[in-house]
């Protein structure tokens, strides 16, 4: 089976039934644009950071970490400009009432009740999502932009009464709300900001050359207004970002040599080469802050889509929080030449995006003894499980003894172990080949004489004869 021949069926039925991903909220109806990662899910997705972190801060010198806060003073967004500009353009039908990025449809068209001519003007959606920091007075809200808190008065977005009014029976309110406008905070829609707001504590703590990068791994929330496949687009998430500061004047060799670590971090992936791509993103479809920005773009099995970005964000950011907050942002070179604001290059990871597109690279269907055989070709670094460990027989306490002591051994010193004594062989095979075990070793009459396992390899199935003491290093 091609690649091209994945489907996201394929992907998605997988991942429920093997236990990778469900639907946020399942057993209540689900919560659109939400998912939740069960136990081999978050395995993978464990490896999938923790390897990132390897590469990009433990074993480079230029790097360093940082964890923030999702919950943010709301000066942050402000100065950002997010809670100006970060929008979608929305656009809603008049027939169905269904909305939609207008970037993302044929809009002479609507895609839901097949209407044509029912949509308007876009207008632009602000994806932060707001919530309310500490106790806040409660009302409702007036199709007038006005709150009402109590009865009958009515009081403006300061909390300033402005009228007194008795409610009639049929007024339509949007919903009860909080309010309190001095306590507005917003969920994080990007982790890039707790760098920037950090960058001159760790200069002043660390002092690091330039140039030097803040890395950060956390959760991202976006009110998207259509989630769609599957993880793809999430309105929360996982963001791996890098805010690489350097001298103004650097900035395009630095673009450079992030451009190859990010195509070693997708081989890293085990993403087959020609199925990711550069994209040169045009001016207009730019993020405000950017002045040049390339799509890394991946096959996906619902098309070439995003999978990660790579900006070149000038001080745009350090400059706002300079204006905003009244701090110097300049960076004092240890050569005594003039203090900079530095300049930041940004490759910008998504998780989900990574896992989706691992699973797809990694999906395989073939044939083995005139059966399909579906299995995830992982790299062994990535697979959840590195190693099922099966007595031959399950009602032979010898052999279960034994297959136990190699198991608690290997458990030990890899982790990612599983004990699996389920149905006969064959079927335990299949079974791991499905997650994407690399290995599955059996203990049998002879381990007990000679001590001596035999280990299956995934991909080829083929199956050799080892010794127990042997077992690490053929594994990792
Ligand atoms: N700080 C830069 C930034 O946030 P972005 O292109 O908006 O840039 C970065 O997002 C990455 O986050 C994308 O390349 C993609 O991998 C991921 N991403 C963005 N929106 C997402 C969503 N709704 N669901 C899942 N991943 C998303």
């Amino acid at each position: 089976m091609s690649k091209s021949e994945t489907s996201l069926d394929d992907i998605v039925s997988l991942a429920k039934r093997r236990g990778f991903i469900y639907q946020g909220s399942e057993v209540y109806g689900g919560l659109a644009g939400t998912w939740d990662y069960g136990p081999l899910g978050v395995q993978l997705k464990r490896n999938i950071m923790q390897l990132w972190w390897k590469m990009f801060v433990d074993e480079r010198d230029d790097m360093l970490g940082v964890d923030a806060a999702i919950l943010m003073n709301q000066k942050v967004w402000q100065a950002s400009g997010h809670t100006e500009t970060f929008t979608d353009p929305l656009v809603e039908c008049s027939n169905c009432h269904s909305r939609f990025r207008a970037d993302k449809i044929d809009t002479s068209k609507c895609p839901t009740c097949g209407k044509t001519g029912t949509f308007g003007e876009p207008r632009q959606f602000n994806m932060m999502f707001k919530t309310q920091v500490g106790p806040t007075w409660m009302g409702w809200e007036t199709d007038d932009g006005n709150y009402i808190i109590g009865k009958p008065q009515t009081v403006n977005a300061k909390g300033e009464g402005i009228s007194s009014l008795t409610i009639p029976e049929d007024r339509k309110f949007s919903g009860l709300i909080t309010y309190d406008k001095n306590a507005q905070s917003y969920l994080r829609p990007e982790t890039a900001q707790g760098i920037f707001t950090n960058y001159k504590n760790i200069v002043d703590s660390f002092y690091p050359d330039m140039p030097f990068g803040l890395a950060q791994q956390g959760k991202a929330f976006r009110n998207e207004i259509s989630p769609r496949d599957f993880i793809f687009r999430s309105r929360e998430f996982e963001l791996m970002e890098i805010e690489y500061f350097v001298h103004p004047d650097n900035w395009e060799a630095a673009f450079e040599i992030w451009r190859k670590a990010v195509w070693e971090w997708t081989r890293a992936l085990g993403l087959p080469k020609n199925m990711v791509h550069e994209l040169e993103v045009p001016a207009d479809d730019r993020a405000h802050y950017s002045k040049r920005t390339v799509d890394f773009e991946f096959d996906f099995p619902i098309g070439r889509e995003e999978l990660l970005g790579l900006a070149y964000r000038t001080d745009f950011d350090l400059q706002n929080i300079q204006r905003v907050s009244g701090k110097n942002m300049e960076y004092r070179p240890k050569d005594g030449t003039p203090a900079f604001v530095p300049h930041v290059i940004e490759p910008s990871f998504g998780v989900e995006r990574a896992v989706m597109a691992v699973l797809s690279a990694a999906y395989t269907e073939d044939e083995m003894n005139g059966e399909k055989r579906v299995f995830l070709k992982l790299p062994k670094h990535l697979a959840p499980v590195k190693v099922a460990v099966s007595p031959l027989l399950k009602n032979k306490p010898e052999l279960v003894a034994k297959a136990r002591e190699v198991y608690q051994m290997l458990k030990k010193e890899l982790g990612q172990v599983v004990w699996d004594d389920n149905g006969n062989i064959g079927k335990r095979y299949r079974r791991q080949d499905e997650i994407g075990t690399p290995y599955c070793v059996t203990v049998d009459f002879q381990t007990l004489e000679d001590s001596t396992v035999t280990i299956r390899d995934r991909d080829t199935a083929t199956q050799k004869r080892i010794n127990i003491d042997d077992l690490r290093k053929e594994i990792t």
